[in-house]
């Protein structure tokens, strides 16, 4: 019953439908019941920048919640928490630099799935974020609950940040989703070239996580 399920799915999946197994108390978010249109001047990107903010990259595809446009860069307004309005199996590489943790876990789980979805066989996800040890290391010592109250403030509210995976459960994620190689790399280096020197958050080299997720 299950491989059946599994087929009749990538199926679905091929035509851009889903099973969606609904309880009764089951909410879909907007971007299910809606399901996006495909950003047509998207289509033909391979490379994608995630939650690029004002750091637009030149011949990649840059996205974010709110993004402004810019003569000579492509560059598309999509809320990362729902799906994402591109092709199955459309993108190589992909990068993302201090994005992830404005994301609940919930909405990482989410975010990775589709960027499963939308990535090639043996494309490549660059991720630059702070980590949980990091973050500890940087705002947390043993202390009165007034300490770890102002680490709060410091590390979370006032950036609005969700979530500081560690590498465990970064790796867990992604060995659930089908990941075939999760590989933690430094500050700049790669072995892809389109993803060498791309990393801009030089003074976050001793809290940040980097790491490449092949599918
Ligand atoms: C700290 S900024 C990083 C910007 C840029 N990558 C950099 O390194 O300077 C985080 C970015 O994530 C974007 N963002 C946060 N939540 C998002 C969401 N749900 N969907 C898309 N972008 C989101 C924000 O708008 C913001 O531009």
């Amino acid at each position: 019953m299950k491989f059946v399920k599994q087929e009749v799915r990538k199926l679905l999946q091929h035509f851009h439908y889903d099973i969606v197994h609904l309880n009764k108390d089951t909410k879909l978010s907007e971007n299910v019941i809606k399901a996006p249109a495909l950003v047509q001047k998207s289509l033909k990107a391979t490379k994608i920048n995630y939650g690029c903010g004002s750091k637009l990259m030149k011949n990649w595809l840059n996205v974010d919640i709110q993004v402004e446009n810019k003569k000579d860069y492509l560059t598309t307004c999509v809320d990362l928490r729902g799906i994402h309005p591109f092709r199955n199996n459309q993108f190589t590489y992909g990068y993302a630099e201090d994005f992830l943790e404005h994301l609940t876990q919930s909405d990482q789980i989410l975010f990775l799935q589709e960027v499963y979805r939308t990535f090639k066989k043996n494309g490549v996800l660059r991720l630059s974020f702070p980590g949980l040890e990091g973050i500890l290391n940087e705002h947390y010592e043993a202390g009165y609950y007034t300490d770890p109250l102002i680490a709060k403030q410091n590390a979370y509210v006032q950036w609005k940040h969700e979530h500081y995976p560690c590498k465990a459960e970064l790796r867990m994620i992604c060995k659930k989703i089908g990941f075939q190689r999760i590989t933690f790399v430094t500050y700049g280096k790669s072995s892809f070239k389109d993803l060498r020197g791309i990393d801009t958050r030089y003074l976050q080299k001793s809290i940040n996580i980097y790491v490449e997720i092949v599918k």
